[in-house]
């Protein structure tokens, strides 16, 4: 795909069909309404251009079919032929941000910090592709991904979705992810979104929607260089960010959207606000939306107010607060996206080809993901060579997220703030289940309190976070001071997850684990499930060897596969990992 999709006979398309759309249809075009709030009948009454599910958002069971006659009526709704208004068919939009997570019994693939362990390009394209198919399975054509953060602190809770701390490594994701999803357009593909538009990982203490203070040149050094091959691949679709640049919010940011974005790097495609991050700009409503609108944001995603947004969005372009010209710009260019999808020549959502396949978590998917698992695994202490194991040795297995594939697969996982215990994660592995189907003397004791070494030669202990998303996983440290998006009486700051990146105290029961095995003199390999790297002295020096194994996701099997040297430890760290500083240099006395 080329970056410049505006061809002569895209162009025309678009302009005829702009010519025939009313100030409140091309209105309703630049609204994207979550699906709760949205019904099919408010689809066809204001013309809405796209719905999205927020994260975890999910019709009926959650199975494919309730999501593909979900797809459906909105799309009938969209496409009502009557006088004055064009049949316009509606996007769908959903985070499938490590695989289409939000829906029951898809392949779940490790974030994408794994991915940048992984150093894999190729394995990345055909991980968006597979992705792609998934998506295309429930009737949606629109993911929000990739991520292209360049994330440099590690307190940031959506560090996870960040590659690597190295924007180079970063931007050498961002084409291979948006082929993968994208590809040719046709009818294996769907819509990518580059975001968080910009300088998201940047921000001071790595708080979530905070302030990114930061020259020029070093913005586009590091945080905009992923966007450079992201564009060049013809990403159709880029999203705003919570976060500010130096004290100004990117989605009011004129510079930033329309002068660089758009006409520097010449962007053709639309910008998409994040939710509801427009109503940050101003304490009133009216503001906001013209602000933003104002400095190039052509779609709003809108949680719950969409009518009022629609509502203001009429009311500025009939007063000219949004001159007319500007509207025009924003619906030609979400038309031009559709277009370019081939959305107005696809068929109804139940009709596409692959809407008749059931290739959610298909077996050669999820072989993919757990190929990945084992590629992102990070051997980071091996004392004795105690890995790999034999896998007919008496093996304990122990730790709080031994069994627990939702643990494993984070946040962005069926809700949005991910999920606990195995209910929920339908298919693949949690990694004592991997490990259970190979070695025939394993058993599992959460606690560890079974361990006996007349009865065990090693112990496996899993450990790490539990799963969080955005803000939630923020680490604040006491009495940090607030510096993040909290627009006055709007949002109250999110509880972060904990005030130090200190595993042993953020989680002590894993140390605990580790010392019960301990002290009865068994050696243990400690593999930690973790959106990050963390401060692991205590169960470093308190364990032989020490896997970092991010957040698999599904196929909990691929630990396994190295752990018993089927496969070789190949993942180096995508972060720098960090250790305690001490607290008194050596000589120091009062
Ligand atoms: C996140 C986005 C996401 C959107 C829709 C926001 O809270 O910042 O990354 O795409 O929600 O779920």
């Amino acid at each position: 795909m080329s970056a410049h999709f505006a061809d002569r006979e895209a162009v025309a398309f678009v302009d005829a069909l702009l010519a025939r759309m009313s100030v409140e249809q091309k209105v309703g075009q630049m609204i994207q309404g979550e699906r709760m709030a949205v019904t099919p009948d408010d689809v066809s009454t204001h013309h809405l251009g796209s719905i999205l599910s927020g994260g975890g958002s999910a019709p009926g069971g959650n199975q494919p079919a309730d999501w593909i006659a979900m797809n459906d009526a909105y799309w009938m709704a969209s496409m009502t032929d009557a006088p004055g208004r064009a049949p316009i068919p509606i996007l769908y939009g959903v985070d499938a941000v490590h695989g289409h997570a939000n829906v029951l019994g898809a392949t779940v693939f490790p974030h994408n910090i794994g991915l940048g362990a992984a150093r894999d390009a190729e394995l990345v394209e055909r991980i968006a592709r597979i992705t792609a198919r998934e998506v295309l399975a429930t009737g949606v054509d629109w993911t929000f991904a990739p991520t292209l953060a360049v994330a440099q602190h590690l307190y940031w809770g959506r560090t996870y979705e960040s590659f690597s701390d190295d924007h180079a490594l970063v931007t050498s994701y961002a084409a291979p992810m948006v082929r993968g999803l994208q590809g040719d357009l046709g009818r294996d593909s769907v819509i990518a979104c580059a975001k968080h538009w910009i300088g998201d990982g940047g921000t001071t203490g790595g708080r979530d929607q905070g302030n990114t203070v930061i020259t020029e040149p070093e913005l586009e050094r590091v945080h905009m260089a992923p966007y450079l091959p992201a564009l060049a691949e013809g990403v159709l679709t880029v999203m705003a960010s919570f976060n500010s640049i130096n004290g100004v919010k990117c989605h009011g940011n004129k510079y930033l959207l329309t002068d660089v974005l758009k006409h520097r790097l010449g962007f053709q495609g639309f910008v998409v606000s994040d939710w509801d991050g427009v109503d940050y700009l101003s304490e009133d409503p009216a503001e906001a939306v013209a602000l933003a609108a104002n400095a190039g944001v052509d779609m709003f995603m809108v949680s719950v107010e969409w009518k009022r947004c629609l509502d203001l969005l009429l009311q500025h372009a009939n007063d000219g607060t949004i001159p007319m010209s500007r509207i025009d710009d924003a619906v030609r260019r979400i038309l031009l996206v559709k277009h370019r999808y081939g959305l107005f020549t696809r068929p109804r959502p139940a009709e596409r080809y692959w809407s008749q396949q059931s290739c959610l978590g298909a077996p050669e998917h999820r072989a993919v993901a757990r190929e990945a698992v084992r590629k992102s695994l990070v051997l980071l202490q091996n004392n004795n060579a105690l890995v790999p194991l034999n896998r007919d040795a008496r093996i304990l297995v122990a730790g709080k997220n031994a069994h627990n594939r939702g643990h494993q697969c984070g946040g962005f996982t069926v809700a949005w703030q991910g999920t606990s215990g195995n209910d929920f994660i339908v298919g693949g592995t949690s990694i004592w289940e991997g490990i259970q189907a190979v070695a025939p003397n394993a058993t599992l004791s959460e606690d560890g309190t079974l361990a006996n070494a007349q009865q065990h030669d090693v112990a496996i202990v899993v450990i790490g976070e539990r799963p969080y998303a955005e803000g939630m996983g923020d680490i604040r440290p006491a009495g940090a001071v607030p510096v993040g998006s909290s627009p006055a009486g709007k949002t109250a700051d999110l509880a972060a997850y904990g005030q130090t990146l200190e595993l042993s105290i953020l989680h002590p029961e894993d140390l605990a684990t580790i010392n019960t095995i301990r002290a009865q003199g068994i050696p243990v390999v400690a593999v930690l499930v973790s959106g990050r790297p963390l401060i692991v002295d205590d169960e470093l020096a308190a364990t032989d060897a020490f896997i970092a194994a991010w957040l698999p996701g599904s196929e909990g099997q691929g630990v396994a596969d190295v752990l018993f040297g089927d496969y070789p430890f190949t993942g180096v760290l995508p972060f720098p990992w960090p250790r305690m500083a001490p607290r008194w240099p050596r000589g120091f006395g009062l």
